[in-house]
């Protein structure tokens, strides 16, 4: 073994790598255009239809979702990754210019949109925000609709490591990388266990 310590009393998170999700957060600007930020400090908030993730209140994103209390979750392909990574970008007068060639469709129970070629759909109705993680705060929202595409949907009728060859995942390998997930194994899960 060689553990090495961290100095803690800096970020510790660029020191290594580990796997992270990558969505895009779809909100409402003021002036009522679409806003797409990606984020891979994402997840659901515990086993029932709750999901959160970490923002800066800098962000055009976390004031949007105060002023409307709603937003929407796109989970990109790996054939996204460029989108998801150019909208990042600034806004340029107020807007984010790149995000007029998106392909784009409406939600249908939020004021919101989603990438067009994303796989998995989530409309949210903001719930709490938690603020106090340092520069950053915690926001969280029901999920009062959801979309998927089909050939991403877990069947008993399907092979889950065939269905995930056919459709692979998108992995943010932070910092700085990403991966495309095709081969998986099944969890070897203790017998008896509770979730
Ligand atoms: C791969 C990637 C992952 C990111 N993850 C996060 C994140 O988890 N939380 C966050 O606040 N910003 C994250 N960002 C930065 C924001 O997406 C970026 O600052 C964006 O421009 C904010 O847009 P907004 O002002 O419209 O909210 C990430 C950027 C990239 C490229």
């Amino acid at each position: 073994m060689n553990r090495l310590e961290l100095d803690t009393s800096t970020p510790i998170w660029d020191r290594f790598f580990v796997v992270a999700p990558l969505v895009l957060i779809g909100t409402r600007d003021a002036d009522g255009s679409l806003d797409l930020a990606p984020k891979h400090m994402a997840m659901p908030m515990g086993w029932q239809n709750y999901f959160g993730f970490v923002c800066s209140p800098s962000h055009g994103t976390c004031s949007n979702i105060e002023r409307t209390g709603e937003f929407t979750v796109s989970y990109p392909r790996p054939s996204q990754i460029l989108y998801s990574s150019l909208a990042a970008l600034p806004r340029v007068d107020g807007h984010k210019p790149v995000l007029d060639v998106y392909d784009t469709f409406p939600a249908s129970v939020v004021d919101g949109e989603f990438i067009d070629d994303a796989y998995l759909f989530l409309e949210c109705r903001h719930h709490e925000t938690f603020a106090g993680f340092g520069d950053n705060c915690l926001i969280t929202g029901t999920v009062v609709a959801a979309q998927a595409e089909a050939g991403f949907l877990k069947s008993n009728d399907r092979d889950s490591a065939e269905l995930i060859r056919d459709n692979p995942l998108l992995a943010y390998v932070s910092p700085g990388r990403f991966a495309e997930i095709g081969a998986t194994h099944a969890f070897p899960f203790p017998a008896n266990m509770k979730k």
